[in-house]
């Protein structure tokens, strides 16, 4: 009896769950889950919380942006199969976290490839780097915007960094790409792939000597305070692709679809512009705290780290293709 009273008291509230969720659809909004990895205070951070405000005010009542910084839902080596599975809708990665995903975007990490973030951009308008939004969605990701950090300095936690040789046989830290991979085994150095969220640590316990990073990172991690010496090498970038899961995007309502597009659009404006004050701001506050040096590179030093990070070029050019660097070389100006 008890059994039979438990079932039908549950098939009544089955039936009154049926019910509900036209209810509870019209009247509780839509929650929209966007992670990254890194501080608030940062460009991507600034841009994440400028995407929430303008989302939730076009789409009043409809939409609920929950922004998660600092890894604190999904750190690097889940974020994106998060968002394939649907437990997250927005996410941020760096452009050297997709190798799984596509070997074009290797194009962004080839060294000395870029001058300035500026020609950063240029690519990334310009008809090649708008395609690349496009390539990963047979994989179920598809791009909706580019966002800016910075360029990369290289530290370790030795006095003398100012020339290649400098780093033979340091451990680095690397983000999950090969590129950098082999940028770092070019140098004499040993990488270790390793999540953003465990770098702090892995420096302060020696785990790794070094790591490469935008002043924007090395500041609001802190990675300033246990590292002895940044080089201001500008060998590199670090940039985002927002990406969300295309079948989820392409079920969303017409008119939710366009105004979180043109949501997304202007926190990209406005993250975009932030970004070089942030990163010079940010390496004038590492110098102000004079805990690590800052070691400033002479036109010599700079030849000296192109010359023996070059090689890796040549060893990407297959799967990236010719036409991709050629089209990043033209944006330097
Ligand atoms: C890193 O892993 O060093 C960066 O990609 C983190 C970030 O998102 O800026």
């Amino acid at each position: 009896m008890m059994l039979t009273s438990g079932l039908r008291r549950r098939s009544v509230l089955a039936a009154g769950a049926i019910a509900l969720p036209f209810v509870s659809r019209a009247q509780s909004p839509m929650v929209i889950k966007l992670s990254h990895v890194v501080a608030e205070k940062t460009p991507k951070g600034q841009a994440s919380l400028k995407f929430k405000e303008l989302a939730e005010k076009s789409l009043a009542g409809k939409v609920q942006v929950q922004v998660f910084p600092n890894s604190q839902l999904f750190g690097d080596a889940k974020e994106l199969e998060a968002l394939l599975l649907g437990d997250v809708h927005f996410i941020a990665p760096s452009l050297s976290k997709f190798d799984r995903y596509t070997k074009k975007l290797q194009v962004f990490d080839l060294p000395f490839l870029f001058d300035d973030v500026a020609a950063v951009d240029r690519f990334q308008a310009g008809p090649k780097g708008q395609e690349l939004m496009k390539t990963m969605t047979s994989r179920g990701l598809l791009g909706l915007g580019y966002w800016h950090n910075g360029m990369k300095q290289l530290s370790t936690n030795k006095d003398t960094l100012k020339r290649p040789e400098d780093v033979k046989g340091l451990k680095f830290r690397i983000q999950p790409s090969d590129v950098l991979e082999a940028q770092f085994r070019a140098l004499g150095a040993n990488p270790q792939k390793m999540a953003f969220s465990e770098v702090y640590q892995a420096l302060q316990t020696g785990v790794v000597d070094g790591q490469e990073n935008t002043w924007s990172n090395i500041y609001s991690q802190k990675f300033f305070e246990v590292q002895k010496t940044i080089a201001e090498t500008n060998h590199g970038i670090i940039d985002y692709m927002v990406v969300t899961n295309s079948k989820w995007w392409d079920g969303l309502p017409a008119d939710v679809r366009k105004a979180l597009a043109e949501a997304m659009t202007e926190a990209t404006a406005f993250g975009n512009k932030l970004a070089n004050d942030f990163n010079e701001g940010d390496r004038k506050k590492i110098a102000d705290a004079g805990k690590a040096k800052i070691q400033v590179l002479g036109k010599d030093d700079l030849a000296a780290w192109k010359k023996s990070m070059e090689p890796v070029w040549k060893k990407f050019e297959g799967d990236i293709g010719r036409d991709l660097i050629d089209a990043a070389l033209k944006s330097n100006r």
